[in-house]
């Protein structure tokens, strides 16, 4: 099958929705990562997902709708908090997880009674779903297990002669997929920490409870709410240890343990600290925006077979470097050494 990328415009949004309403998988860009899309109400068409991407079947997927107000169409028992959040943050980085509707198939939601949506910030993915008439099942589009798609290019890498169409939105804004908040729970439960950061959620909903898969590893047989969290992710082939300390105190560590065909992931600050041991930047510490927006792409350079271990800089503290710890965290399997502790 040929692969073909098209840039946004009437045409392209006119020839994605047919390609949706025939069953067939669009690559969508949105201001998190690139989505996988198919239309989610198509059992068919959501089984095309999860082959494309060797996902497990008991993972669900995020129903991505083109107004607020759809919400209605697919969750039952809507609280008044998701309305709210609704309000402050959609179109944008976030997901809730609500009860389903029938209407929803079981192979979208891995045969949850709930179901995750979300209104994505970009224009011509959500003129797609409008045009396509149905909402539009998308995980993000990597390969299952490999670190998320945040351009085009990375979605044709991933999937060429397997899919027929990728929309080119560009790279991503945010860079990490969005945050997941689970409102059938009293208080509600953050899945996900994302482009919405805890604190915005916070004000909002007056209390947010962290879910153990946030912050520490899941081992496989323990049940989770979202069940994508348990999956090693986000990960290179090779190992990844987590770096913590000052610049000059990781530096002192490399010095100690770097082997030749290992790699330093580091903030583009932190470039010359390093420079015996083959860093590669992924953003400035001092805009955390810029290390959301560079960490998949720099984790999709590290996936290589020929590097021995990666060590990674990982930025501390709230907001969308919280995020960034998470997914780096998951990639690393939550180990840290701080060198600050052996010197
Ligand atoms: O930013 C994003 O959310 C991107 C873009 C494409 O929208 N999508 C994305 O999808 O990250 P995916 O499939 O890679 O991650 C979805 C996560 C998984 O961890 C899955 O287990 C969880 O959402 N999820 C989906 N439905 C759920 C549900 N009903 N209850 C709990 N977790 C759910
Ligand atoms: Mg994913």
């Amino acid at each position: 099958m040929e692969t073909r990328i098209l840039q946004p415009s009437d045409l392209s949004a006119a020839t994605a929705a047919e390609h949706l309403r025939a069953g067939a998988l669009v690559a969508l860009p949105t201001e998190t990562v690139y989505g996988l899309g198919a239309d989610g109400l198509n059992p068919d068409a959501v089984a095309r997902i999860f082959a494309a991407k060797g996902r497990p079947q008991d993972n669900p997927l995020i129903l991505h709708i083109a107004d607020p107000a759809q919400m209605e169409l697919f969750c039952n028992d809507i609280p008044e908090s998701a309305w709210r959040l609704a309000e402050a943050f959609w179109p944008g980085p976030l997901t809730m997880v609500l009860p389903a509707k029938e209407i929803v198939p079981k192979c979208t939601t891995a045969g949850l009674p709930t179901v995750a949506v979300r209104c994505p910030d970009c224009a011509i993915t959500r003129q797609i779903i409008r045009l396509a008439g149905v909402p539009v099942a998308a995980p993000s589009a990597n390969l299952s297990g490999k670190p998320s798609t945040t351009t085009a290019q990375h979605v044709y890498h991933d999937h060429a002669g397997n899919i027929p169409l990728i929309i080119d939105g560009g790279p991503c804004r945010v860079g990490v997929e969005s945050t997941i908040v689970d409102l059938t729970e009293n208080p509600p439960r953050l899945l996900r920490p994302g482009g919405i950061t805890p604190e915005q959620l916070t004000e909002v909903l007056g209390q947010l409870t962290v879910d153990k898969a946030v912050t520490a590893q899941i081992d496989n047989d323990t049940v989770v709410k979202a069940p994508g969290m348990k999956y090693r992710h986000y990960a290179p082939q090779c190992q990844v240890i987590i770096v913590s300390g000052s610049t000059q105190a990781a530096a002192k560590y490399m010095e100690n343990h770097f082997a030749p065909g290992d790699r330093v992931l580091c903030f583009e600050e932190e470039l010359s600290a390093f420079a015996p041991f083959a860093p590669l930047s992924y953003g400035c510490q001092a805009d955390t925006n810029t290390l959301s927006a560079g960490l998949f792409a720099a984790l999709r350079i590290l996936d290589d077979p020929s590097i021995g271990k990666v060590y990674a800089r990982c930025p501390e503290g709230g907001g969308i470097a919280y995020a960034v710890q998470n997914r780096l965290k998951k990639a690393a399997a939550f180990q840290v050494v701080n060198p600050e502790d052996t010197l």
